[in-house]
């Protein structure tokens, strides 16, 4: 039998590249601590699950499995046109915006020649896409506060900067930047430089007027901006795999070329038009979120923790004593968080916002470690 050796041919970059490391599964830790009840509050998942509605879509649609999905997915870019009154030619409907980050890194810049410009930290996928592109990153500490760094953002951008990846609100800290500091910065961008504005989070936010600039797009001049969306979070359907990217129509036309055609299936597509539809989840969803922020951001900071504000479905904090030590601890309980050393954050968590009585699970074992 050979012996098992790297492949004569595969991509340099590859060779030292480390997969995302997701949060523990619930499985996981029910097995290894012979757990019945689990709580998982490390992914940003929504705290009520799935909607009704979509449940049902699900169901309804089954038998459609057979078929393939119709490329582009029309249903989902004309909802997501009637729902933002924004030009159906705007949307790219991606198998999550995971996918939009890698086409977005496959496209728009040039290996070897083009640099992308991201926080540090920040939400791994863009430098491990880069990466994985044979693209070079810049990163530019956050303030210390975990502040937007603006102009020493701006400072880094040269001819060769193709993309600034921003993420509002933050992952991982859940700062939010306002819509003005967001315009401003996007208008002193070169033309070739796009800003990719990653709102995965912001339908959390308690005023989304102040802080997207989606709303007014179509009066905005900005022909460089890329707004990234998710069906993830809000909408609850992060095992389905949706997000979207709302862009110029030109720059939708080059990525759709070189997408996977059925990357996001018929489920799944049909799914995100039923959780579209789903006001009344939305608004639940919203009040579990904004209570549980407020309770939870207030109860860890009586128990002697750095809590650092948030407008996202989860919040960091700084513990008085060691965050691994913690992590371990909760885990021995089944409360599944989130520690932050991938970030280069050894001694931060970030905890995802539960159910009330999840949070009050949190903080009851808290209280006894
Ligand atoms: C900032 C940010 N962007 C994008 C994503 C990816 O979302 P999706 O599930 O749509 O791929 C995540 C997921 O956690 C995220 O935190």
């Amino acid at each position: 039998m050979k012996s098992r050796q790297t492949p004569p041919k595969i991509q340099p970059q590859v060779l030292d590249f480390k997969p995302y490391a997701a949060g523990l599964s619930i499985a996981e830790i029910q097995a290894r601590y012979q757990l019945n009840r689990v709580i998982k509050l490390s992914s940003n998942e929504n705290p009520l699950g799935l909607s009704p509605l979509v449940q049902r879509s699900i169901e309804k649609n089954a038998a459609l499995g057979f078929r393939y999905p119709r490329p582009g997915s029309p249903d989902l870019s004309r909802a997501l046109a009637d729902f933002y009154a924004i030009p159906e030619d705007r949307f790219l409907v991606c198998n999550g915006s995971d996918e939009a980050i890698d086409l977005l890194m496959r496209v728009l810049v040039r290996p070897g020649k083009d640099q992308v410009l991201a926080c540090d930290p920040c939400f791994s996928m863009y430098h491990l896409q880069a990466k994985l592109c044979g693209v070079a990153v810049r990163r530019v500490p956050v303030n210390p506060d975990f502040s937007l760094p603006w102009e020493r953002l701006l400072a880094e951008v040269d001819a060769r900067t193709g993309l600034v990846f921003i993420t509002n609100p933050d992952n991982p800290s859940g700062f939010t930047a306002s819509r003005d500091e967001i315009l401003k910065f996007a208008e002193q961008l070169p033309a070739s430089c796009f800003l990719v504005l990653d709102e995965a989070y912001i339908e959390f936010a308690d005023n989304l007027d102040q802080i997207s600039p989606l709303q007014n797009l179509l009066k905005l001049d900005l022909p460089n901006l890329i707004i990234l969306r998710t069906f993830s979070k809000m909408y609850g359907l992060a095992g389905l795999r949706v997000g979207y990217g709302i862009m110029p129509p030109e720059i939708r036309e080059y990525l759709l070329r070189v997408k996977s055609p059925f990357s996001v299936n018929i489920l799944a597509e049909q799914a995100a038009i039923a959780a579209l539809s789903d006001q009344d989840f939305q608004g639940a969803t919203r009040e579990t979120v904004q209570n549980g922020r407020t309770y939870l951001s207030r109860e860890l900071t009586r128990l002697g923790c750095r809590v650092f504000p948030s407008q996202a479905n989860f919040l960091m904090f700084q513990p008085p004593g060691s965050a691994p030590a913690l992590f371990e601890g909760l885990l021995e309980q089944g409360l599944i968080l989130r520690p932050l050393g991938s970030y280069g954050l050894d001694n931060f968590l970030r905890v995802s916002i539960g159910k009330m009585s999840e949070n009050q699970a949190l903080i009851k074992a808290m209280e006894q470690l």
